[in-house]
């Protein structure tokens, strides 16, 4: 049945995982002309994970998938939707949220992928919210997971030493208490000017040939700047854009999760929120941007830190290709 328009949607367990093998700044200036003072001075990045040779961006997704299951404590036979977002799917297709299907032993569950970069998390929040609202499904798992790692250019110093590999993982079900969970989704995007972050190739406009990874043109492209400048702004919105219709004033917000892309976007997202930092959860420094699973892995280890309590108002907040951007306000169960 329908549950009633006003029944809450909440997060049940998180899980994050993130591949063993470290890479350092100092690793990355082994391989393009960088140091670590300049990507930690630039980006507040230390250092980021890359995933082993062989594991994939699903497999990465059924461990985060795994411990948010376990965290939510339920049998995973009670999730009936699986949501996988990713820039860095397994294959064109079929969807990596098939094959976390599949690896997680689910029959028969609803399972797709959706593609909003690094704006996933909070895209898939959305979607599963009014998918679990509708009373069509009981319990979703939503993943943000990605293998960066398989688009960067290694001869390109100016993105390969920002990104790194992981997934993050929330399991959502529909609560009795109303006025709590997920009480926003906000989010919009952009598309008139794709070329400042894209992967080029492999899709229809250009299907791989010799000519196209000759050209490098499978690898992740980025404009920084433009992107910089766009994202403060578009991030800074979404977050009023999710308040205000609540009442809420920048006080009341207990915890802000951003997207983890730059110290210094999060820096100025802080400044113009008027939010102080120690009220941010960053890990930037230890993951780089984990692009979709930046958020979900930061909520999974906030949560695990103890940094979030019941009646807390933790504030979700991306940007990403596209471009693309959205925010989650929540009420903690
Ligand atoms: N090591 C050393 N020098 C470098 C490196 C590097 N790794 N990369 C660039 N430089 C050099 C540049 O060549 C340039 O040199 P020049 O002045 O001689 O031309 C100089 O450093 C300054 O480069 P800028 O691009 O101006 O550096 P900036 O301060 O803007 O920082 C950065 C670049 C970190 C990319 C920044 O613009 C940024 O973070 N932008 C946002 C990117 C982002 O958030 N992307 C989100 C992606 S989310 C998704 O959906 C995937």
């Amino acid at each position: 049945m329908p549950p009633h328009s006003s029944q809450s949607v909440v997060i049940l367990g998180t899980g994050s995982y993130l591949p063993e093998r470290v890479v350092t700044n100092d690793d990355m200036a082994k391989l393009v002309d960088t140091s670590d003072e300049w990507i930690r001075s630039r980006t507040g990045i230390g250092e980021r994970r890359f995933a082993a040779k062989g594991e994939t961006t699903s497999d990465m997704a059924c461990e985060a998938g795994r411990k948010a299951i376990e965290s939510a404590g339920i049998a995973k036979e009670e999730i009936d939707l699986i949501i996988v977002a990713t820039m860095t799917p397994d294959m064109p297709f079929p969807s990596t949220a098939c094959l976390v299907q599949s690896k997680l032993g689910l029959p028969n569950v609803t399972a797709f992928d959706i593609q909003a970069a690094c704006s996933g998390f909070v895209y898939e929040l959305s979607i599963a919210s009014a998918m679990l609202r509708s009373g069509q499904f009981k319990r979703a798992l939503i993943i943000g997971t990605e293998k960066t790692s398989s688009i960067l250019d290694f001869e390109d110093r100016t993105t390969c030493v920002l990104f790194g590999d992981g997934a993050g993982a929330a399991v959502l079900g529909c609560g009795d208490a109303t006025g709590v969970g997920i009480l926003n989704c906000t989010g919009g995007s952009d598309g008139s000017n794709p070329s400042v972050l894209c992967q080029p190739a492999g899709g229809s406009a250009i299907p791989a040939s010799i000519e196209s990874i000759q050209a490098r043109q499978h690898f992740l492209k980025m404009s920084g700047k433009e992107i910089f400048k766009q994202a403060v702004r578009v991030m800074g919105q979404a977050c009023m854009d999710a308040i205000e219709p609540f009442g809420l004033k920048k006080d009341d917000i207990n915890l802000v999760i951003p997207h983890q892309a730059n110290m210094r976007i999060i820096d100025s997202l802080a400044k113009r929120l008027g939010i102080p930092m120690d009220k941010f959860h960053n890990n930037l420094d230890r993951y780089g941007n984990t692009s979709a699973a930046s958020v979900g892995i930061a909520l999974d280890e906030a949560y695990r830190a103890g940094r979030i309590h019941s009646g807390d108002y933790v504030l979700l907040v991306a940007f990403g290709a596209g471009l693309t951007w959205g925010s989650t306000l929540i009420k903690w169960q």
